[in-house]
This record gives C-alpha cells, sequence and structure tokens, in this order.
C-alpha cells in the first residue's frame, strides 16, 4: 500500500512539473525595483549562506521527497550524485516506512552512500515519536532531521491519519531530546506565523515554511482517486480543498510582522521555479531555499548529470543577480535592495493585518 502510493506520489507530482513550466505565481509578486547604476562585478559576490550550524556556499537545497519503493531508489541515488558534486543539502523523503518495513531502507541509504559528506537531512511526519526520530536519523547517518507538518495532505489522503492532536506534544519531545538540528516543514501548504510561533515556542530554531504553488499534495491525492462515475461520487472528491494554504511569499510576509527570536532560521520553499524566485524570498528574510518538484523532474529526465548541471546553473545565476542588484551578500540583499509587493500577495498580507 505505502509502496504504490509512493509510486503514485512520484508519477503525479512529476506530472503536475508539466503543468507547472511558465506557470506564474506569487513570486511574480515580488518585484526588485530595477536600479540600473547599481550593478557590481560578480567576483565580489558571496552568495554563501548560514543556516542553523550549516553553511552553505550557495542558498539552495533539494527538499524532501522520496524513498521506500523501487522507483525512489534510482531517484534517491540521482539526487545524492548530485547533491555530493555540488555541495547541496539533500533530504530524504519520509524515513517511515523502511522504519516498519526494513526490506525498503536501501531506497533511502543510497542517499548517504552516494553523499558520504554532504549535508543529508532525514525525513519524518509529524506524529511520530523520539524513538522514530532518532531510528530515522541513524539510519541515514544524517546530519539533521525535518519533520514535515502535513495535515492537508492528510486529510486528503483516503489512507491518512486525521487525528492531529499529539502533534505538539511528541514536537515538543523530539525537540526536547533529538541530538541533531531539527527543520520544521510543510510539505507545500506552508507556515503561517502563528504556526511557526508555536515551533518557535518549543524551542524550534529551523524552519521551512514550504507554501503553494508549486507541488500541490491535495491535487496529487485526489488524482489518486478513480474519476467519478456519478454525481454522488464526484462529492467525494475533495479538489475544493486544493486552493487552501499559504504561498512561500504569504508566509514570509507574515513572519516579517511578526517579532522572531534572533536565532530563528527561515528557510522557504514551494513553487520556486529559477534563481530569482530564490533571491526574491531571500529579499523576503529566507536564508536558503528548497526545490522538490522540480529537482525530481530533472532527476527523471537527465539523472545526476542533470541535476549537477542544474544547480550549478542556479547558483551561477543567483551570483549573477546579486551582482545585478548591486549587493555583495545576502545582508546586503536583505538591506540594500528595493522591493515592490503588488497583486494577490499584496492584497492577502493586508486581510492578515485586519484583526
Ligand atoms: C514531496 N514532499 C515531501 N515532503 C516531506 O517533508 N516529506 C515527504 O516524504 C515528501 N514527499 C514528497 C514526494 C514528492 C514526489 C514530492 C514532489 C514532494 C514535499 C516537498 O518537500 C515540498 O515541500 C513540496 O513539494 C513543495 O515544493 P516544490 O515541489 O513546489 O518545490
Amino acid at each position: 500500500m505505502a509502496q504504490s502510493r509512493k509510486d503514485d506520489h512520484i508519477r503525479l507530482a512529476a506530472a503536475q512539473q508539466d503543468q507547472l513550466t511558465g506557470a506564474k505565481n506569487a513570486f511574480d509578486d515580488v518585484d526588485f525595483i530595477h536600479h540600473a547604476l547599481a550593478g557590481i562585478n560578480d567576483d565580489a559576490v558571496d552568495i554563501s549562506t548560514r543556516i542553523g550550524p550549516w553553511r552553505l556556499a550557495a542558498p539552495i537545497y533539494i527538499n524532501g521527497m522520496t524513498g521506500g519503493t523501487d522507483m525512489a531508489t534510482p531517484i534517491n541515488t540521482a539526487l545524492a550524485q548530485a547533491a555530493a558534486a555540488t555541495g547541496v543539502p539533500m533530504a530524504s523523503g519520509s524515513v517511515a516506512v523502511a522504519l516498519e518495513q526494513p526490506e525498503t531502507a536501501t531506497s533511502f541509504t543510497v542517499i548517504r552512500e552516494h553523499n558520504p559528506n554532504g549535508i543529508v537531512w532525514a525525513n519524518l511526519g509529524a506524529g511520530r515519536n523520539l524513538d522514530h526520530a532518532k531510528a530515522a536519523v541513524d539510519l541515514l547517518n544524517a546530519d539533521g532531521l525535518q519533520i514535515h507538518l502535513n495535515p492537508i495532505q492528510e486529510t486528503v489522503m483516503p489512507e491518512g491519519s486525521r487525528n492531529f492532536s499529539d502533534w505538539l506534544r511528541l514536537i515538543d519531545d523530539i525537540v526536547a531530546k533529538i541530538n541533531v538540528p531539527l527543520i520544521i516543514k510543510e510539505v507545500g501548504f506552508g507556515l503561517s506565523a502563528k504556526t511557526v510561533q508555536q515551533l518557535t515556542d518549543m524551542g524550534v530554531r529551523i524552519v521551512d515554511v514550504a507554501g503553494t504553488g508549486g507541488t500541490n499534495f491535495a491535487r496529487i491525492e485526489n488524482d489518486r482517486t478513480p474519476h467519478p462515475s456519478s454525481a454522488i461520487d464526484a462529492h467525494a472528491k475533495w479538489d475544493w480543498l486544493e486552493s487552501m494554504g499559504l504561498t512561500a511569499i504569504d508566509c514570509l510576509l507574515d513572519l516579517a510582522e511578526t517579532p522572531q527570536p534572533e536565532d530563528l532560521t527561515i528557510m522557504a520553499s514551494g513553487g520556486v521555479r529559477n534563481p530569482l524566485d530564490v533571491v526574491r524570498a531571500q529579499a523576503l528574510g529566507a536564508k536558503a531555499v528548497g526545490m522538490a518538484g522540480q529537482m525530481l523532474k530533472v532527476a527523471l529526465s537527465d539523472g545526476a548529470e542533470g541535476v549537477t548541471e542544474v544547480l550549478e546553473l542556479f547558483t551561477t545565476r543567483i551570483r549573477q543577480i546579486y551582482a545585478l542588484l548591486g549587493a555583495t551578500n545576502l545582508d546586503a540583499i536583505i538591506y540594500e535592495t528595493d522591493l515592490m509587493i503588488t497583486g494577490r500577495s499584496a492584497e492577502r498580507a493586508r486581510a492578515r493585518n485586519i484583526d
């Protein structure tokens, strides 16, 4: 059951990427005001960043996707080889399946095997306990652990859990006792400032807002169920939930409005299409920016070489955008560039501020 679900996720997420090519999303609401004389020499640019304990040469990472099925092994291998070649951090998909079915572990362990010295994050859903968290980290000899909050996905998923009542308590216990840095993320519906506040109150210090606009798990789960054959079946679908959630831009604007602990690292992902989206998110407070669906698509079509090439292109282009904007480093992107926020993102930011 879990294996066929994971295969469906890979297949449908890759198909979604084809529909997303060229699509507009909330990142288009964020524009740098163009100053034609601001530019500097790209040799003078440093695009390195710090997230938690890690120093990254470029502000990008491969977000958590897969494992637990035969289809996942070559994908994780390709992604891990590209991560090793570029130094870009990589997260696994949820390791839960390997904890229950150890025979599937290889589809995850290839991630460490092909990237022995890189930054690897294990991934687990909320609702798992400290022992699960430790086992997930041990399996990959991981440097950190991502825990995903996916209540919308669980609600729509036919075999999903609808009991979310333990999540806070279990995360609280893991935060207190796990011996690697913890990253809490969504799976593409966004983390509000209120959610981040609940997390930081427990001691969480790294979050990935993982917003809407890219891979849409409500749509993936809807597409897994057969097309409705009757007027009644049509009501069993959850297509009206596909538009729920916050974009990464909503989340970053929401977080910027509220005081955060000084040592909180905010990362952003969800619908990141190109290097400009990376820098847009950085200007709004993200220290690093993740991509999932896009990387899956390249891994499937062009393997490790393709993913390596795309990650290298992103790195070069990010540096070139910094130079164009006159920013020698991330601080300059945050404090010295001028932004305009328009469209739906501006409207939604205003709506959030009306109490
Ligand atoms: C995911 N994502 C995900 N996230 C997570 O924390 N654990 C997981 O097991 C998975 N599984 C998974 C499978 C596949 C095939 C995809 C494409 C994605 C979600 C992912 O990390 C990310 O939050 C979203 O995909 C949004 O980012 P993109 O795809 O728009 O860049």
